[in-house]
């Protein structure tokens, strides 16, 4: 009899000590919290109070999913001063992200806070920190950021066993000596400008820009002027340069210099025809600059009879003055191709500009696209939602106008144009589209009741006023299209429900928001063509690599040039993982999506001062 009862009493005393193992894990959190902040004076105040709920409530700290450890302290410009004791910060054995960045806080840096071990991201840039850099670092460090401080000593070699480091920014601190040769494959941003480093550029670093070794008066070699022959460095690289060149060599380098010269030619007549062709095909891509030339391959009016002219139905609020014949009659442009229809630009005689979509398979009668269409229009008043201005209905066309929107696609923004010639899509543009479409979707989601969803959000579908405002168009189109004739539609953005029952709600809109930010993130296609027959979507890759703890590999290597931005990030991608749930109703709703990305500059622009972050608290910043 006692020992039926075994096994239930054991794991119940199990369960028991796995229940009070997390609580004492926490509370040992809360107390290294506590212990740092009666240690560090500060000239915010803090809200951390042992009343309240750590995870919940204590301003800047982040904890796992579960709620039973801190992962992550960002306070950033809050005042701190003075220097960490030992022995606080580093008693969190699950920290991943410590931002102190910002700040005052002098001395020397625990090396005990540097070697937690789960440390991922160390910010403590904009500090007065001094004395030498800890030995021994987390392996799991991929960023380490220690600029602006006056850290002295030299580079401990140490830093190459960080096979996992993406960037390191060591500019504006005293390091002297030499750098040692940090030869890490993943490292993207590298930056000891302005130290007092001296001798030569170790061959592995000398790949990264000048702009990462200037302002130290000593060091030499590439990218810097090269190495002085009296310098001894140099001496020991150099001496084995050959003084005279044999004929022989002379006719080989001839030879050589030839064949480079013909294969330059070669690829020039390459990147020209390679750029006609895209140019000439750049159209369907939801280009509008030069898309068409000016032809006129189809002319959108074809199916409308003579008597149901003018019957252009226009909304309040429009000021168009124009009717059916001036439409037709107005030089057209194809804009795109889609699954919906045909897009024209079609220029005006007086100048307006207006875009004509031509609707195929609709699957609705003229009444019900009618009321549709009142209800559309409405919902459209939104400054993050392209205008509907106008429509026509009958029996063999469906046009729809909207107000032109000069500047490209969200999703040319973010692929286009990849490689040379470039212009980088900075972090705030990035930022300020998101949060545009995300208060358009939660527009949408609001204005119209509970069953009015978008049902095709993606990247190409977002098109950007002139000051690079996000808006979402193609609003209301889905109910009134026949979703089984164009089920390839919005390939990768659907949810794994929509695409087994082929319904669309508001949190399958979520979803693909969610897949739209992680396009925006990671600068990758929703749909990523692997070496296997498979596509991988994109929400399963991220997951796979932040499983892995790899969080700052996701990021956009483009993004990775901008300073101070990878904690924001970071929280974008929580944001984006929380949409992109499998489980529809684990998924945020959209005016919650919208609360979490002005959350992302609440905290900080408080307290921010650079003339950067100012511009971005105006445009970005609503009080709840
Ligand atoms: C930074 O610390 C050094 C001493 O380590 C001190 O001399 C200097 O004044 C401090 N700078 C600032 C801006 O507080
Ligand atoms: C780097 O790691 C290796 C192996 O883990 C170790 O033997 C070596 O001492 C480390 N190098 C430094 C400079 O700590
Ligand atoms: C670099 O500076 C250190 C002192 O900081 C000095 O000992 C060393 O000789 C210098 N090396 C070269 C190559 O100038
Ligand atoms: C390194 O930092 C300096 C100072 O912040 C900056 O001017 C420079 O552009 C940075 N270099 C690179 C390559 O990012």
């Amino acid at each position: 009899m006692k020992l039926r009862f075994m096994p239930v009493a054991t794991s119940l005393f199990f369960l028991l000590l796995k229940f009070l193992l997390i609580f004492s894990d926490l509370n040992s959190d809360r107390q290294a919290l506590l212990d740092f902040v009666s240690a560090v004076p500060h000239q915010r105040k803090l809200n951390w109070d042992s009343a309240t709920p750590v995870c919940t409530s204590w301003v800047g700290i982040t904890c796992n999913e579960d709620g039973t450890r801190v992962v992550a302290i960002h306070l950033p410009g809050v005042g701190l001063y003075g220097s960490i004791p030992a022995n606080s910060i580093a008693k969190l054995d699950a920290l991943r992200i410590l931002s102190l960045r910002s700040n005052q806080l002098s001395g020397h840096l625990p090396s005990d806070i540097s070697s937690i071990p789960s440390l991922q991201s160390i910010y403590l840039q904009d500090n007065n920190f001094s004395g030498v850099i800890p030995f021994s670092f987390s392996s799991k460090l991929s960023i380490l950021d220690l600029s602006f401080n006056s850290f002295t000593g030299s580079l401990p070699p140490v830093l190459s066993n960080l096979t996992r480091l993406i960037i390191l920014n060591l500019q504006f601190n005293s390091f002297s000596g030499a750098i040692p040769d940090i030869n890490l494959p993943r490292l993207k941003l590298f930056n000891v400008s302005n130290n007092k480093l001296n001798g030569s550029i170790p061959n592995s670093l000398q790949k990264f820009p000048l702009f990462s070794f200037k302002g130290n008066s000593f060091l030499c070699g590439p990218p810097l002027t090269n190495c002085s022959p009296s310098s001894s460095a140099a001496i020991t690289q150099k001496h084995n340069v050959p003084k005279k060149l044999a004929a022989g060599t002379i006719i080989a380098i001839a030879i050589g210099g030839f064949s480079l010269l013909i294969l330059l030619v070669l690829m020039f007549l390459f990147c020209c025809l390679k750029k006609k062709y895209s140019d000439a095909s750049g159209v369907s891509k939801g280009k509008v600059t030069n898309g068409g030339r000016g032809e006129k391959p189809e002319d959108f009016g074809s199916g409308v009879q003579g008597a149901e002219k003018n019957k252009l139905v226009f909304f309040g609020g429009s000021t168009y003055n124009f009717d059916l014949e001036d439409l037709l009659r107005a030089s057209a442009e194809v804009l795109g191709k889609g699954s919906y229809g045909t897009t024209y630009k079609a220029i005006l005689d007086e100048g307006t500009t207006v875009v004509v979509k031509r609707l195929k398979e609709v699957a609705v009668g003229k009444k019900e696209f009618e009321q549709h269409m009142e209800l559309v229009g409405k919902v459209c008043l939104h400054p993050n939602i392209v205008p509907l201005r106008a429509y026509y209905y009958s029996k063999d066309e469906k046009l729809l106008v909207y107000e032109y929107m000069p500047a490209n696609s969200f999703s040319a923004l973010l692929h286009g144009n990849r490689g040379i010639g470039r212009t980088a899509l900075d972090w705030e543009t990035r930022l300020k589209i998101s949060l545009g479409v995300a208060r358009g979707v939660a527009h949408i989601h609001s204005d119209a009741g509970a069953k009015f969803t978008h049902g095709n959000i993606k990247a190409s579908n977002v098109l950007l006023t002139r000051d690079l405002d996000g808006c979402i168009s193609d609003v209301g189109l889905t109910p009134l299209l026949n979703l089984l004739a164009t089920k390839s539609r919005g390939a990768g953005y659907h949810a794994p429900e929509v695409i087994e029952t082929r319904k669309i709600t508001q949190k399958s809109d979520v979803y693909s928001f969610g897949v739209l930010l992680l396009e925006m993130l990671t600068g990758k296609a929703p749909l990523q063509s692997s070496a296997h027959d498979e596509p991988v979507d994109l929400p399963r890759w991220v997951r796979s690599v932040v499983r892995e703890e790899w969080t700052a590999e996701v990021f956009d290597e483009e993004l990775m040039s901008y300073q101070n931005v990878e904690e924001e990030m970071v929280q974008m991608l929580q944001i984006a993982l929380a949409c992109v749930a499998k489980v529809p109703e684990m998924r945020p709703t959209m005016d919650e999506v919208v609360r979490m990305i002005q959350q992302i500059r609440e905290f900080e622009s408080e307290n921010h001062t650079s003339s950067q972050d100012d511009k971005s608290k105006d445009s970005n910043v609503q009080t709840p």
